[in-house]
């Protein structure tokens, strides 16, 4: 297992600097394949900005925490921010005929899509949302 973590601010170029890094790691380090690669970070992208908007609601001071591990078997994401979560069944589904044109309110449904697993994590000041994808045995190789 390799592990890759980050401690930021909420601030957008921090969460910048930490997509990159994410990316270097698992694509030159880890050698992620590059379809993999792009629908994790598609996951990852989503629920990062979520911690600094929703959850943080871009207040500098408070705290995002990042994990990011390589498994032979898969790659996993912890997003944590300071604020109070959510749960999936109180949003919206964007694919109900009166939620299709609304700019907004796919970010986890492309987390979904994009990754195996998403759970969510309620604890006292801090909520975590989880990614997992599989990886195939090839991509290993
Ligand atoms: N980290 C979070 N903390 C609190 N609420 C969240 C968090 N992530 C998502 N949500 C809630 O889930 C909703 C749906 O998120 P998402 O699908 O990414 O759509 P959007 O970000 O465009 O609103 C958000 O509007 C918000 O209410
Ligand atoms: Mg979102």
């Amino acid at each position: 297992m390799r592990k890759i973590g980050f401690c930021i601010n909420s601030k957008i170029e921090l969460i910048n600097i930490v997509e990159n890094g994410v990316e270097f790691f698992l694509k030159s380090i880890c050698k992620v394949n590059s379809d993999t690669l792009y629908w994790f970070m598609v996951g990852f992208h989503e629920i990062l900005v979520n911690a600094y908007l929703h959850g943080n609601k871009k207040k500098e001071k408070l705290l995002i925490d990042i994990a990011v591990s390589f498994y032979p078997d898969k790659l996993k994401a912890s997003v944590t921010d300071r604020g109070s979560g959510f749960n999936f069944k109180d949003i919206p589904d964007p694919t109900k005929p009166e939620n299709i044109l609304k700019p907004s309110g796919r970010g986890i449904l492309f987390a979904k899509n994009a990754c195996d697993e998403v759970f969510l994590k309620k604890e006292e000041g801090k909520f975590t949302v989880t990614i997992v994808k599989k990886l195939k045995e090839v991509e290993n190789a």
